[in-house]
């Protein structure tokens, strides 16, 4: 059945360039949203920069621009970024408009007039010289758990701890230097325990449906385990936004008007008259409850909660649908780690663009993409290896050797028909390639590009066997040579069809050489027969690793210039990728790809007396408890055999909600890191574990029959 959908993709901050870390979700959700164009169903496709906030406010300043000129500038930028990775949306607006501006208002008066706000004072740092309330991101100090210097207001990023700004020691506001002090201001709030069974119901209902992954919602309901508390949504002045209607001086959070600017987003399309199957009427179908559309939204793991619970109880407190899917994507790193400014791979958009094309990317990011959380690594060896060897070998290939046959011998012209092997041939491999469908709307990429992929081995295959290049010089065979470049430039075809969502440019090109421009999945279903193709012009170059290198040297050197990346507030409790260095884990450090990696500097390779000074060491695990006060550490008591007994405090909590139960077991530590003191005592080495960090972490272990205190080497 064909379905109605609207599908967002979440709004950019207007205070940074697009990188490769936002290209993710970009690709993400363009690949679905032609996918599911191709299948039939209608969709319209929206999203707009979020350009409010104080990080703009203070950004246009420096600047000596006002916000509105800065944010004008951005979306410019962002959006030649977006249209050049192929990102189709059918309007890209912000959230500084209008229609955004009167939305926001009549769900906020909707939600007062249905009793879901209430006011009160609020204690927050200050800055007195700036005479601006500071968001946790703009104060720095020291750590109060492991007394680092210069940590934010709301982490450590030393020891991983999470804690109030106002515990911070010495602290200090970034932007003046000044030393916050505490003020009172009235703050309004959205009561979230109105919504506390609906979220629960709606929850599980969307988990059901498959509009919710499972990981999400298991997430959500460790929140609601401590009841939800009221939502603080107003800043005072100064703060660049839609002030708050009747209260002077308060302004709506950021967040507020953000999700809201999805809607209003839509509705200047519905009003544009732009798109033939929108009529401004349009909009209370797709915004109101019981019209059976659809409404998709994509995000990365770090905004979760600002989606399916902030985002969904104000729609439903205004009366207005709830969405249909929350789809949550991981976070892009770079070889195996973190994208680094100083290593250049913190690379922009606009930079990739200048080196490479925007398809090769988008065919790795699909072929790395599924339907969880996972992060996704750009390993930039294996990205040059898969474009080379399956998109130009595999694909465009097929595509290169046969053409100038048909054209010199045959006019260009595809045989009338196949005899019933070949026809058969190309029956199965289509019927074959129709479960893509499925993976697409699954957004299992990962799983549609191998099947692709093992349909273009098979079409290779056949085109090795046949050899064209040999029938072609036996003028008795021209019948058979017909045939077997009909099938391959049918198999070509077929490949672009399902190929088309992950690389539109490229697939636009191949249609174009085809002759031939089809606009939905069944078109694979009928092969082109006595068809006249166009002569073959290049689909694809090769990437050569050059330009790989040159990508990496450009963004080091743009980092004086970069523009400052996004340090709007994000919300607290959840990992966040990109942030936080992760003390218990060595894994986040270490590239986990293999090959050689030209540009990436410093020491690449060790030698083994470097490895020689860990003191690594097998314990079991005597005592193991939460630590009161830190949400991220867990203290533990060790027996490390001849070197006595061990007390280390790993943040690791997330990860092991029942600390009890790691008595008994092998860890491996680091045995002679120099003893570090806390707040809660002493921790002496460090506990090894696997994984990105937060609730994806696992401690290592020793095969049956390592004792305490041996040696790891
Ligand atoms: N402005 C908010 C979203 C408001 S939606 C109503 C925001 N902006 S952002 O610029 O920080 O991020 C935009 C999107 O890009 C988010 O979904 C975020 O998760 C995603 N990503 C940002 N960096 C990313 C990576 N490094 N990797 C993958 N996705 C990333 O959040
Ligand atoms: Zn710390």
């Amino acid at each position: 059945m064909p379905r109605e959908i609207l599908v967002t993709s979440a709004l950019p901050y207007a205070n940074g360039r697009i990188h490769l870390g936002h290209i993710v979700e970009y690709v993400q959700s363009d690949i679905w949203v032609r996918a599911m164009r191709m299948a039939g169903h209608t969709v319209h496709y929206v999203c707009a920069d979020d350009a409010h906030g104080t990080s703009i406010m203070l950004r246009a300043e420096k600047e000596g621009i006002t916000p509105e000129a800065l944010i004008e500038g951005v979306w410019k930028e962002h959006t030649a970024d977006l249209r050049d990775f192929g990102v189709g949306f059918d309007h890209y607006s912000s959230t500084h408009t209008e229609a955004n501006r009167e939305l926001t208002y009549a769900i906020w008066r909707a939600l007062e007039a249905n009793g879901h706000v209430e006011s009160k004072p609020v204690k927050q740092l200050f800055d007195p010289e700036k005479q601006l309330f500071l968001p946790d991101r703009f104060i720095k100090g020291e750590c109060p758990v492991c007394h680092s210097k210069d940590q934010y207001g709301d982490a450590c990023e030393v020891c991983g701890s999470t804690y109030n700004p106002i515990d911070l020691i010495d602290p200090y506001s970034v932007v003046s230097g000044a030393k916050p002090v505490e003020k009172e201001s009235l703050h309004f709030f959205v009561k979230l325990a109105d919504f506390e069974a609906l979220l629960k119901g709606w929850l599980e209902d969307r988990r059901a449906a498959g509009g919710l992954q499972s990981e999400v919602v298991n997430k959500l309901k460790e929140w609601f385990a401590d009841g939800l508390r009221s939502w603080d949504v107003s800043r005072d002045a100064p703060y660049f936004g839609f002030e708050i209607p009747d209260q002077p001086g308060k302004y709506f959070y950021v967040w507020v008007d953000a999700p809201v600017g999805y809607f209003a987003a839509f509705k200047e399309l519905c009003e544009s008259g732009r798109k033939p199957d929108l009529k401004p009427a349009d909009f209370e179908r797709f915004t109101q409850p019981g019209h059976g559309t659809d409404m998709v939204h994509f995000i990365g793991k770090d905004i979760i909660y600002f989606h399916t619970l902030f985002w969904p109880a104000m729609l439903h407190g205004a009366g207005l649908r709830m969405p249909t899917a929350v789809n949550v994507h991981g976070f892009l790193t770079v070889d195996g780690a973190k994208m680094s400014k100083s290593r250049g791979t913190f690379v922009n958009a606009r930079t990739y663009l200048e080196h490479l094309d925007a398809d090769w990317l988008r065919y790795y990011l699909a072929s790395m993409l599924g339907p969880t959380l996972a992060d996704i690594d750009l390993d930039l060896k294996a990205f040059e290896e898969r474009v080379n060897s399956h998109l130009v070998g595999k694909w465009v290939n097929i595509a290169s050797r046969c053409a100038g046959f048909l054209h010199k011998l045959f006019d260009g012209r595809l045989a009338d028909a196949l005899p019933d092997a070949e026809r058969t041939r190309y029956d199965n491999a289509a019927k074959k390639l129709e479960a893509c469908s499925a993976l697409y709307e699954a957004r299992d990429y990962a799983a549609a590009m191998r099947l692709i992929i093992e349909v273009a081995d098979e079409a290779n295959a056949y085109v090795a066997e046949h050899a064209p290049w040999v029938l072609a010089k036996d003028e008795s065979k021209r019948a058979e040579l017909h045939v077997v470049l009909t099938l391959a430039l049918n198999y070509f075809r077929l490949l672009t069809i399902w190929l088309a969502p992950a690389v539109p440019a490229t697939a636009v090109c191949a249609f174009e050489f085809l002759g031939d421009a089809p606009t939905c999945f069944d078109a694979a279903r009928t092969p082109l027969l006595g068809h006249t193709i166009r002569p073959f012009k290049a689909l694809a170059t090769r990437i050569d690793p050059k330009q790989i290198a040159a990508m990496i040297e450009a963004s080091k050197e743009s980092l004086q210039a970069a523009v400052p990346a996004s340090s709007a507030p994000h919300p607290g409790p959840l990992p966040q990728a990109g942030e936080g260095a992760k003390p218990a884990s060595v894994a986040a450090q270490s590239p986990a790809s293999s090959g050689p990696r030209s540009p990436a500097p410093g020491p690449a390779t060790i030698s083994i007396d470097d490895f020689a000074r860990l003191d690594l060491r097998v314990a079991k695990v005597l005592a193991c408890e939460a630590v009161d006060g830190s949400d991220k550490l867990l203290r533990f008591e060790l027996d490390a055999g001849e070197l006595g007994k061990r007390q280390i405090f790993s943040g690791i909590k997330a990860a092991y909600p029942e600390p009890s139960k790691l008595v008994g077991r092998n860890v491996v530590f680091i045995a002679n890191l120099a003893p570090r003191k806390m707040r809660f005592g002493i921790s002496e080495g460090m506990i090894l574990s696997a994984g990105s960090g937060g609730g994806d972490l696992f401690l290592l272990d020793a095969d049956h029959g390592a004792v305490p205190g041996a040696t790891v080497k």
